[in-house]
Parts: C-alpha cells; structure tokens; sequence
C-alpha cells in the first residue's frame, strides 16, 4: 500500500469511528441516573454522615470541643491500632511529641484551622457544613487546652 494510500484509509477509519462510535456509545448508555444521596439528620449530629464521622457519643460533662472532636476526629485521632492519623504522627514525631492529636501542647490554634479546612495527606478538609465556624472554635479550644 502507498503512503498516501494508507493515510487516506486511516482518515477513513477514523472518521468511520467517530461516526459509528460515537452515537453508538451514546445509545448504550442513555442519561444514565443518578441514586439520590441520602440525606443526613442535622437533628442528631452523632449520627454516621460520612466514613469520617464518628458515632461515638461523648460523655455527659465533657467540653463541646471533645464532642466535635469525637465525632469528626477520634476516627483517625484516637487511640487505637488503626487509627492513620495517630499512626502518621507517631511516625512523623518519633515520641517527640504525643501521638495522640489531643495530648498534644505544642499545636497553634491557627495551625489546628488551617488543617482542618484545608486538609493534609489523607486527612480530609472539612467544609464549613460538616464543621462549621463555632464548632472548630469549640474544637480548637479543647486541643488548645494543654497548651503552654
Ligand atoms: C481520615 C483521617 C483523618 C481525619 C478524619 C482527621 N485527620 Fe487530622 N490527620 C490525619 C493524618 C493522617 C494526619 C497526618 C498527616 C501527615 O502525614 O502529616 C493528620 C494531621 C493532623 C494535624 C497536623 C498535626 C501536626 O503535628 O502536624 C492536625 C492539627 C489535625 N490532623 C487535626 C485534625 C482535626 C482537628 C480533625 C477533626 C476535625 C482531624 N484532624 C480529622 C488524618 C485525619
């Protein structure tokens, strides 16, 4: 085949697969729908809305800084063998400083929000709808509370 022979039938097999491919592939997959998310009860808070959200209740008399960080934190933060964000800073500070997210004495209150807005390595941002302004502030004061 010439050259010119065999740029002209690769023109034409690909004009061939745009027309057959591409109604085609529409064809077989017709608006495809969408499951409607379920939607989270904003009445009870300690209910699971997502992976991260931890169900475990806080005690009676507890800051409400410890009950936020109980619901969106002690998932990764607590204490515990399978907890990434306690293993990640055990491993990141070699005993340097506490493992445990709220041992610590050293962490900025600035530091703390910008974490958690922006997110680090596999810990997530979180949205001012999953954690909103007063509830980081209450948040930030109960792992501040060690500081010196
Ligand atoms: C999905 C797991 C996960 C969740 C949920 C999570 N974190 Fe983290 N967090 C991590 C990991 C992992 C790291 C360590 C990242 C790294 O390698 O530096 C981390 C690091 C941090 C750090 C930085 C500590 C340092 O010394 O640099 C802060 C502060 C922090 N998290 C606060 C929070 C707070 C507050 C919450 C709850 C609102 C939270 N995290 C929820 C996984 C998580």
């Amino acid at each position: 085949m010439s050259r010119r022979c065999l740029r002209t039938a690769q023109l034409a097999a690909s004009v061939l697969a745009v027309l057959t491919l591409g109604p085609a592939s529409e064809a077989a997959n017709p608006s495809p729908s969408i499951p409607e998310p379920s939607k989270p009860s904003l009445s009870s808070p300690a209910e699971t809305i997502s992976w991260t959200w931890s169900t475990v209740k806080p005690e009676p008399g507890q800051p409400r800084g410890y009950a936020q960080f109980e619901r969106a934190c002690a998932v990764c933060h607590g204490d515990g063998p399978a907890k990434p964000g306690t293993r990640a800073l055990r491993a990141k500070y070699h005993d340097k400083e506490p493992a445990l997210l709220a041992e610590r004495t050293d962490l900025a209150p600035d530091y703390i929000r910008y974490v958690v807005r922006h997110g680090v390595s596999v810990m997530p941002p979180f949205r001012k709808t999953e954690l909103s302004d007063p509830d980081l502030d209450e948040l930030v004061a109960y792992l501040t509370r060690k500081r010196h």
